[in-house]
């Protein structure tokens, strides 16, 4: 049967994935950069004292559904801090399949890096546009895509992360800007999965750090990662949010977020966006674990952020120091392919505000253990 087969390559390949259990060890895996999700049960009297009563279920798509209140405080809420138009979504998966496979329409050019996320993928492959990519971060690439065919589109839509999911390093946002505005016909998509919470006076992402928030022409967020909650939004200008709310599939063919979840995600972002000491400490924690992975491996680190990799270069190897470490009570997961590239199999090291020195420590004192056992990181 072809798909045992399928599965019987990936287990020879050690690529088979199973959901993982037994995991309760110091936290490296999950996405909680502000330790705001483990502290969940602090604010559970301050929800329900507040938003108890909002429906568990939307019972209908957002175009459908009669009770919208929740929905709307919360894009109300987004539209002030960002100073933009905000579409709830029912999570990032949905947002970037939405909005890339609608504005890739006939006329229009996607120019995407190559390592963006697989829902911005999976988006692009749901449009009827052209497509083209660039090497990861090559500015000098997508100088040349552009140069030979931004006059023949209507439309170029190019598409980026600002912290990249598995790498942690950033996008250079500050000449994409620049890039843009030589063209009146291009657009900059921006995903700010894992930036939203983390940087930025207001945790609102690298565009607000740089101050080039109103340079963004859509930008994705996702809500199941530092905001501790579920669903994502897009804000953008009034005219592609008309767009979306008419020609985004994924907004119009779906259930809505239950009105109870996103009363609870505008708790989180409010908390969120006070976290200001929080920030500043995971800012400075992951700088110094980043030096010191550096020391271990003896390579240059390219991350700057708080997602970093440590390179295992085989699946197998992966597999075996992850599981060295979690012996050791570290909660690791190999990452392996498709999710990145054969030959640059790793650890995906999550920090995250509440992790205190002394842990990361105790991390760095096993990670210097693993990678010594005949690594060809060492
Ligand atoms: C860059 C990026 N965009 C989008 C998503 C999808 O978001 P969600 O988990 O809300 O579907 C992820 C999730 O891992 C991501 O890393």
């Amino acid at each position: 049967m072809i798909y045992s087969d399928i599965l019987s390559s990936l287990t020879e390949e050690n690529r088979l994935r199973t959901i993982p259990s037994g995991l309760g060890g110091i936290d490296l895996i999950s996405n909680d950069y502000m330790s705001l999700g483990a502290r969940y049960s602090e604010f559970l009297s301050e929800f329900s004292d507040n938003y108890g009563n909002a429906p568990m279920s939307a019972s209908a798509s957002r175009l459908l559904q009669r009770y919208q209140k929740d929905h709307l405080a919360l894009e109300t809420m987004l539209a002030d801090l960002y100073h933009k138009n905000i579409l709830l979504l029912n999570s990032g998966y949905h947002a970037n399949t939405g909005a890339l496979s609608s504005l890739s329409v006939p006329g229009t050019l996607i120019v995407s890096d190559k390592l963006i996320h697989a829902s911005m993928i999976d988006g692009i492959r749901l449009g009827h546009g052209d497509t083209a990519r660039f090497a990861h971060n090559d500015m000098g690439m997508l100088r040349k895509i552009l140069q030979k065919k931004a006059s023949l589109y209507k439309i170029v839509v190019v598409a980026v992360e600002s912290v990249y999911s598995m790498d942690g390093d950033i996008a250079p946002l500050r000449e994409l800007v620049e890039i843009k505005k030589d063209y009146p016909n291009v657009m900059l998509y921006l995903d700010e999965a894992h930036a939203f919470g983390v940087f930025g006076e207001n945790g609102l992402g690298v565009a607000e750090e740089l101050d080039l928030l109103s340079d963004i022409d859509i930008l994705i967020v996702t809500l199941g990662k530092a905001a501790a909650g579920y669903g994502a939004f897009i804000a953008t200008s009034e005219a592609l949010h008309s767009y979306f709310i008419n020609c985004a599939r994924s907004f119009i063919f779906s259930t809505a977020l239950p009105p109870y979840l996103i009363a609870w995600d505008k708790l989180m972002i409010e908390k969120l966006v006070g976290m200001k000491e929080e920030r500043k400490y995971l800012r400075e924690s992951s700088a110094w674990f980043r030096k010191e992975i550096e020391a271990i491996t003896g390579r240059p680190c390219q991350s700057r952020s708080q997602i970093i990799p440590l390179h295992a270069g085989s699946a197998t190897r992966a597999i075996e120091m992850a599981s060295r470490l979690r012996e050791a009570g570290i909660d690791v997961l190999p990452i392996r392919r498709p999710t990145v590239a054969e030959g640059t199999e790793r650890l995906r090291l999550s920090l995250s505000a509440g992790l205190k020195k002394e842990d990361l420590c105790k991390v760095l004192y096993e990670v210097k253990a693993a990678v010594g056992h005949d690594s060809p990181t060492a």
